[in-house]
């Protein structure tokens, strides 16, 4: 095999730059300081007549890119909720574009899809969900959920005799489905793309935890077709509800139960966190992402259903042109026909950790994130405003104005990158720490960096009481 011109410069050119760029994350500022407009004028808007050299492509690309780009992948990164990538995932992903495997059709491509598969049981076994549910590897938890709720509505339609495949929605029983008043929009919009509408809203108490009795008062006040959607993980206090007798009510009344794990349902994998996942496993669906708390790169999400032929129902799509599969094809289990092999760097990633190394990178975040609460609650003036039971922190510092100016301060500073919103009317700080590099080294200089930046914001005349 000889060298292929054009081919090799590029790889190693990228090379170079990946692993220039991975080695400054350890150092460099987390936020960007370039905008986007200003990254396209640097790239130029025109496409020029003649094209360039791959490996000038790549010189080019990076240069212009890297001062747009955020760090999400340092250890002092906390915004959203999005997680790094581990090594070996990261590699396997490299790989994944290097093959350029189309992984929809099991019998086309099967050096990939046995590896979806195999990942694909490691994942139930380490989640402790159903033998035999359908995994399929998604986009993102957006998708994941889409696919869930795609099957839970065909089958909850089936069982009153409706069928949406030959029929579509037009003068179908209604599906009431009911979401907690915390959900991840994430559901709404899956709902949407379903032709489901809106949800019903459930209550919640003060972490975001969908109140058990109010569901049941919900379910009762009427009948038919239902899906109810629960919640391994609130993006506010990392919360979770109450899975044990919500699914049980849920389920007596004729409920299909789905749960939006995008970063929570990982804690299903960690014995020390069981108390939080109880019941789970009694659910008809999942969705959640690999490239949050696993730590996989983008894009991958993981719909589990454990009833797998109403995955296929919904997903399914033959063509005469496609092969006969000699079992179920990954199409049957996701949006896509055609799809990069996503589910590669997830194997890569649970082969590299083992299930130990699952239950320590999740234990691990978990402790980062109560050491990061501990070190912002004895910063005076700051409040943190959830348990912290998983790996979420959300924290204020007084009025808001002066939490907004605290955020604005810090991104100033650039040492660490956590992101801002509302929750129940007060401005807050979000510290979602789901990054495998983040550990006491990077909670130490959080806390300090929070500390600077609380110091150089002036606590407003008359509000000095509030400080302790
Ligand atoms: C609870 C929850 N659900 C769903 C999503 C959507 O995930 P994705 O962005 O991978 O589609 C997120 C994203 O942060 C989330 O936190």
């Amino acid at each position: 095999m000889g060298p292929e011109p054009g081919t090799d410069e590029a790889f190693e050119r990228a090379t170079v730059h990946a692993l220039r760029w991975l080695g400054s994350l350890a150092i460099r500022r987390v936020p960007s300081s370039a905008t986007a407009d200003e990254v396209a004028a640097v790239l130029g808007t025109d496409l020029p007549g003649p094209g360039e050299e791959p490996a000038a492509v790549i010189d080019r690309l990076a240069a212009a890119v890297e001062p747009g780009l955020m760090a999400s992948a340092s250890g002092r990164f906390y915004g959203w909720v999005m997680g790094g990538t581990l090594p070996a995932a990261a590699a396997a992903d490299w790989l994944v574009t290097a093959w350029d495997q189309n992984a929809g059709m099991r019998d086309a491509t099967p050096g990939v899809v046995a590896v979806e598969e195999v990942a694909a049981g490691w994942l139930l076994q380490l989640l402790g969900l159903p033998a035999g549910s359908s995994v399929g590897f998604a986009s993102g938890a957006t998708m994941a959920n889409f696919t869930c709720l795609a099957a839970a509505r065909g089958r909850v339609l089936q069982r009153v005799g409706w069928d949406v495949g030959a029929d579509g929605l037009s003068g179908a029983p209604r599906i009431r489905v009911f979401v907690g008043e915390e959900g991840h929009g994430s559901v709404d919009v899956a709902l949407r793309y379903l032709g489901l509408g809106a949800p019903e809203r459930v209550a919640v108490d003060d972490q975001g935890r969908l109140d058990g009795d109010a569901l049941a008062a919900a379910l009762a006040k009427g009948a038919g077709p239902a899906i109810v959607c629960l919640q391994a993980g609130n993006v506010h206090s990392g919360s979770f509800d109450p899975f044990l007798p919500a699914v049980a009510t849920a389920h007596r009344a004729g409920a299909w139960v789905h749960v939006d794990g995008a970063f929570g349902l990982w804690a299903a994998a960690v014995p020390s966190l069981a108390p939080l996942t109880d019941g789970i496993a009694d659910a008809d669906s999942w969705a959640t992402d690999a490239h949050k708390t696993l730590n996989t790169p983008y894009d991958c999400g993981i719909a589990v259903v454990a009833d797998a032929e109403s995955v296929h129902f919904a997903m399914g799509l033959h063509a005469s042109y496609l092969l006969t599969p000699s079992t179920v094809d990954p199409l049957e289990t996701v949006p896509e026909l055609s799809r990069r092999a996503r589910g590669v760097p997830v194997w890569a990633a649970l082969a590299s950790l083992g299930s130990h190394g699952v239950q320590e990178l999740v234990e691990g975040l978990v402790s980062c994130a109560q050491a990061i609460a501990d070190g912002i609650a004895r910063i005076p003036g700051a409040e943190v405003l959830n348990d912290v039971v998983y790996t979420q922190v959300c924290v204020t510092f007084g009025p808001d104005e002066r939490t907004r100016a605290v955020f604005t301060a810090l991104i100033d500073d650039g040492v660490v990158m956590p992101s801002a919103s509302m929750w129940h009317g007060r401005a807050v700080l979000r510290f979602s720490v789901s990054n495998w590099r983040t550990g006491p080294a990077e909670v130490g200089e959080t806390v300090a960096a929070v500390e600077r930046a609380a110091r150089a914001v002036a606590v407003p005349a008359g509000r000095e009481e509030r400080q302790q």
